[in-house]
């Protein structure tokens, strides 16, 4: 019997809360206990080197924020088209079938508030309560709270670190009768993985075979520095069963705008954008004017917002070369790295919170996504290029004092 949490109102009478809502995390730690304590230290005046959150360390380019500033003072401010401005959703349409070759028109667009939004919008969509959807271990913090949220059942497939955790399709075949769809992300957060054909195509066989649902999180489909991405859309038999999660938050620095899509089959969308009405009830019009003026900048924009990445990944990769004590999941793309340090004989927590009190470096300990990155750290490379090459010295020099 599911457990709700009461609250007390004015009277004293406690109201019922849905276990839906008092259950997102799932109960137990989310994982975020060395951020916290970061921050904690930050706010009392103490200086931490963050390399938690994927954020980046620039701000979004002034261009885009005139063009948002002169689409609102145009008046762009009223309620906007609930599946997104026909301009975007056209500029995304065109994106989404250039860089895949599947035809694809606003009609198989849906604009969101982010790539998060899409993620609950699309469980909720394909998952009736109770259904089960499976997802990769190690994960992006949100996963399983999304799915809860959503009223779908989480079920983890995990993967392995010698395998570079690329997800084995008899796994997610073990787990797939009676589930109603499959979360993938690649490049990965947290392992900065890039699936390869064979995994892909494997994964395409497991949701044909199954009927499932394919929800692709492709938000760092920019950050590739090794292989290519797949977008799994593009596979024989899937455009019909996948739907795409996209986002301007990291291919151009727009955190803090919460614009993103979803692309699927078009009767997909429509009940999405139904879904949408009765939710956000859309994007403001002036961030999807600055979208739309964002993807206009083309690659080479979009190459430069990512320069920093490569840059520290490849000062890393050098590094690291050289380390008995630490290694490194090859780092293919998104702005991260995973770093193994179970030489230490510590678990990734331990050496977070070891870290943070002897070096004020606080990085995410593997265990915050899961089982799987147990005995490893995520870094984010979202420090500026000195600093950045600095700190991670000292975490391998942590963590050679450590394995003695
Ligand atoms: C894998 C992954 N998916 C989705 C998101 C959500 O991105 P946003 O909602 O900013 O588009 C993030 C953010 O860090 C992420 O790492």
């Amino acid at each position: 019997m599911a457990v709700c949490a009461r609250t007390p109102d004015r009277k004293g009478h406690t109201m019922q809360l849905s276990h839906r809502i008092t259950n997102i995390t799932g109960g137990g730690s989310d994982g975020w206990q060395v951020f916290y304590k970061a921050r904690a230290m930050m706010a009392a005046g103490e200086t931490v080197i963050e390399l938690t959150i994927g954020e980046h360390d620039i701000r979004t380019a002034a261009p885009i924020l005139q063009e948002m500033h002169r689409a609102a003072l145009a008046g762009h401010t009223g309620y906007a088209a609930v599946p997104g401005t026909t301009a975007l959703r056209d500029t995304v349409a065109a994106r989404v079938q250039a860089r895949t070759g599947v035809p694809t028109t606003r009609d198989n667009v849906i604009i969101t508030p982010g790539g998060q939004a899409g993620l609950f919008a699309t469980h909720t969509a394909t998952c009736a309560p109770g259904d089960t959807a499976l997802y990769i271990d190690p994960y992006y913090a949100t996963y399983p709270g999304t799915i809860r949220g959503a009223g779908a059942v989480p079920q983890v497939i995990r993967t392995r670190a010698d395998e570079a955790f690329q997800p084995r399709s008899a796994d997610i075949a073990a787990h797939a009768p009676g589930a109603r769809s499959l979360l993938v992300n690649s490049p990965n957060n947290p392992t900065g993985v890039v699936y390869s054909r064979a995994t892909m195509e494997g994964i395409a066989q497991v949701c044909i075979d199954h009927d499932l649902w394919l929800i692709s999180d492709e938000v760092y489909d920019t950050q590739v520095w090794e292989g290519a991405h797949i977008s799994p859309r593009a596979l024989p038999g899937m455009a019909d069963r996948t739907l795409v999660i996209g986002s301007m938050s990291k291919s151009h620095a727009m955190t803090g705008s919460r614009v993103g899509w979803i692309v699927g089959p078009q009767e997909a969308i429509g009940h999405l954008i139904n879904l949408a009405t009765h939710t956000t009830y859309g994007v403001p019009g002036f961030i999807q004017d600055a979208a739309c003026f964002a993807l206009s900048q083309g690659d080479a924009f979009e190459q430069e917002i990512a320069a920093p990445f490569k840059r520290r990944r490849a000062m890393a990769q050098k590094m690291i070369a050289g380390q008995n004590t630490v290694g490194l999941i090859p780092a293919q793309g998104a702005m991260y790295l995973m770093l193994d340090i179970r030489a230490t004989g510590m678990t990734g927590e331990a050496f977070a919170f070891d870290l943070l009190e002897h070096h004020k470096i606080a990085v995410m300990p593997g265990e915050s996504f899961g089982t799987s990155a147990a005995g490893h750290i995520r870094v984010a490379m979202t420090i500026e290029d000195g600093a950045f090459e600095a700190a991670l010295r000292t975490v391998c020099a942590h963590a050679e004092t450590l394995a003695g």
